[in-house]
């Protein structure tokens, strides 16, 4: 993330006269946050620096090389700095365009502003989604000559799913349209239309010139027809989300557990919303116990209340059970819980979504496994039209259900961004691959529940005599799995045991015939195939699989899905040339014609074992000294 810069306050009067009273009244000033966007060459960069140009508030360093050029140009005075302040700003953003959001800081007499600055293309949108998810405000810039473009649509269509109330249409380079009153209403008119379709409830439009500076900080004489405020004023007045929040119910995600002694027992975290005070009724969500606020405390002292976006440490009245990821809620008007969801998803990863896969959760101050578990359509932004879709690509958004390993607190992300904004991570590469928002919670998912069954599973088991294992073989097609796991499945049976084989072939002509060889889809496959396994595994047998499973996350999945020591990985170590020399089935030689698509090894990859607890290689083993291999490690493992 682009770093924050200590900014430098070029001049205000206060300042030189009276640093005290200028710093006291500066620590009280509120701040908004808020986004630019729109599409490249709507004058973007010229319209950040005029607004910190005429703010009078520059970086330090940008400062030192503004004097530098000029000094070098020989040139001087307000509009050559100017034009080199916003030609800085335009590089650095194109540098740091891959990385992230250029976050910009100035601040007037009234407000202190951050202003997130996100590049325009289209496949920045995750940047865009970034900035925006705790942004105030919108700022959307057209060009007056271009009028409401795609990007101007896809940026409002993302500004307001995320729930930014307060969007400012900036119609930019009036300068260039003979500031025309006329052409302004034209876009306005073709704005508001678009803006009714996605359901955005209202937007203040502002004809300025970022060049010019029309309209910025006063109202311009160029354009005495407009009655509205100058962008600078709106800004300085717009409300902030935290004083929103103020009126909500009061929620508070648990931060952390603040005990260090005996005597002291606290609960910290920023309230997302609502008040407290001390004597107030509380509820602790998922468990639903409840108590009484005992006090408020703070390192100046305790408070006798506190509201949405301070941060503070509760006291309870009792000594009742609340942790880390915890929400604490106003005991009259908890939130929701449920593990499953409908939510919107923007997907930012490069790889596409796989439903069934698990992925890391983050909501509130929690994270926990989930899965996509029904993608229903995805949105086209430029139409608004719902398409039927299995999966997201990057920059796709659409609607899914959401299933996570256990229940949490949440809310609707329009009533509550703090307890309904999530983000999905990749749990192989840790990368950020998805900003959800929670519409609601499935009523199924609260109606369903684990039964208790008397004869469980260690019964199942001990009735076998035998200890309940999934044996789980994973290799290139042809690399010798299935022939290996059924001479193992011979001699255990021969040994008496109680078995099973799952294998691939077999398990896509009945259970999983509706299933072809996309990511999307092997997925899924391995997904059923670890539910029946885990099913087996109850009645305590012992399970053999035989499965390309060519995805790491997937065998951990099913790895997860077991008891500690279950899940015994098999890798069937065979290159890829020795299983395209023997291709037993003729695949690989209609895969290299180009006759059999997203074949494994070929055009769909296969990511090889990194904790496997077996590696039989088949190039200097028989596939019956395999299984051999494979009886010894079960039998020292305690079958
Ligand atoms: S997995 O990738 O989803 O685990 P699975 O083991 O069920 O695959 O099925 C693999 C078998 O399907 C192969 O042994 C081969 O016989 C057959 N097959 C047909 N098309 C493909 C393909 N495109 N890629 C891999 N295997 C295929």
């Amino acid at each position: 993330m682009t770093a924050a810069k200590d900014a430098v306050y070029v001049t205000e009067d206060l300042i030189a006269s009276d640093i005290d009273a200028y710093l006291e009244k500066h620590q009280h000033k509120t701040m908004l946050r808020f986004i630019t966007c729109g599409s490249v060459d709507d004058g973007k960069s010229t319209l950040i620096g005029r607004l910190l140009y005429d703010s009078k508030m520059i970086f330090e360093d940008q400062l030192a090389s503004l004097e530098r050029d000029s000094k070098a140009s020989g040139t001087q005075g307000q509009n050559i700095d100017f034009a080199l302040l916003v030609d800085g700003l335009a590089a650095e953003r194109e540098q740091g365009i891959t990385i992230d959001v250029a976050y910009r800081f100035f601040s007037t007499d009234k407000r202190k502003f951050i202003v997130a600055d996100t590049p325009g293309h289209e496949q920045y949108t995750r940047n865009m989604v970034t900035g925006a998810s705790t942004a105030d405000l919108a700022v959307i810039l057209v060009d007056a000559r271009q009028g409401v473009l795609t990007q101007t649509r896809r940026h409002s269509y993302l500004v307001n799913l995320l729930g930014i109330q307060n969007v400012v249409l900036a119609v930019n380079k009036m300068d260039l349209i003979g500031y025309s009153q006329e052409r302004f209403y034209e876009i306005v008119k073709e704005y508001s239309h678009f803006a009714e379709q996605i359901g955005m409830t209202s937007f203040l439009p502002i004809p300025i010139s970022g060049l010019a500076g029309d309209n910025i900080v006063t109202r311009s004489a160029n354009m005495p027809w407009y009655q509205g405020p100058p962008l600078l004023s709106h800004l300085e007045d717009a409300p902030l989300n935290v004083a929103q929040m103020q009126d909500a119910p009061f929620r508070m995600a648990v931060q952390w557990v603040n005990r260090p002694n005996l005597d002291f027992r606290g609960f910290s975290g920023q309230i997302g919303s609502g008040s407290i005070k001390p004597g107030d009724a509380i509820r602790v969500l998922p468990s639903g116990t409840t108590t009484h606020v005992k006090s408020i405390v703070t390192y100046d002292g305790d408070l006798i209340g506190a509201v949405a976006g301070q941060s503070v440490t509760l006291t309870f009245a009792d000594e009742i059970d609340c942790s880390r990821g915890d929400v604490i809620v106003q005991s009259d008007a908890p939130c929701e819980v449920a593990d499953q969801f409908e939510a919107t998803l923007v997907w930012m990863g490069e790889a596409e979504m796989l439903p069934g896969r698990p992925y890391l959760l983050k909501i509130g101050t929690q994270t926990m496994t989930a899965t996509v578990t029904e993608p229903k359509y995805e949105v086209n932004v430029n139409t608004l039209e719902h398409l039927p879709s299995r999966t997201l690509g990057l920059n796709a958004i659409g609607v899914v259900n959401i299933s996570t390993d256990r229940a949490i607190p949440f809310e609707a992300y329009k009533d509550n961004p703090d307890l309904g904004g999530f983000i999905l991570i990749d749990r192989i590469s840790n990368a950020t691959v998805a900003a959800g928002m929670v519409h609601f919670a499935l009523r199924r998912s609260q109606n369903i529940h684990w039964q208790a069954l008397d004869v469980d599973r260690s019964a199942h088991a001990s009735a076998k005599n035998q200890t309940a294992k999934v044996v789980w073989f994973t290799g290139l097609s042809g690399s010798g799995k299935s022939t290996i796991a059924n001479i193992v499945e011979k001699k255990l049976h021969a040994m008496g045991k109680h078995t099973f084989l799952l294998d691939g072939d077999n398990v896509r002509h009945g259970l999983n015939r509706d299933l072809g060889f996309t990511d999307a889809d092997r997925v899924e496959n391995i997904r059923r195939v670890g539910e029946v396994a885990r099913l087996m595994t109850d009645a305590g047998l012992i399970v053999l699989t035989a499965f390309i499973s060519p995805f790491r996350s997937e065998r951990r999945m099913v790895r997860d899905m077991m008891e500690d020591g279950e899940f015994i990985e098999v890798f069937v170590d065979t290159p890829l040339a020795v299983a395209e020399a023997r291709d037993v089935k003729g695949l690989y030689k209609k895969a290299r014609a180009g006759n059999l698509k997203n074949f494994t090894g070929i055009d769909s990859p296969y990511e090889e074992p990194e904790t496997a607890e077996l590696i039989v290689n088949t190039v200097d083993l028989t596939a019956e000294e395999a299984a051999e291999k494979v009886i010894a490690a079960l039998v020292g493992g305690g079958v």
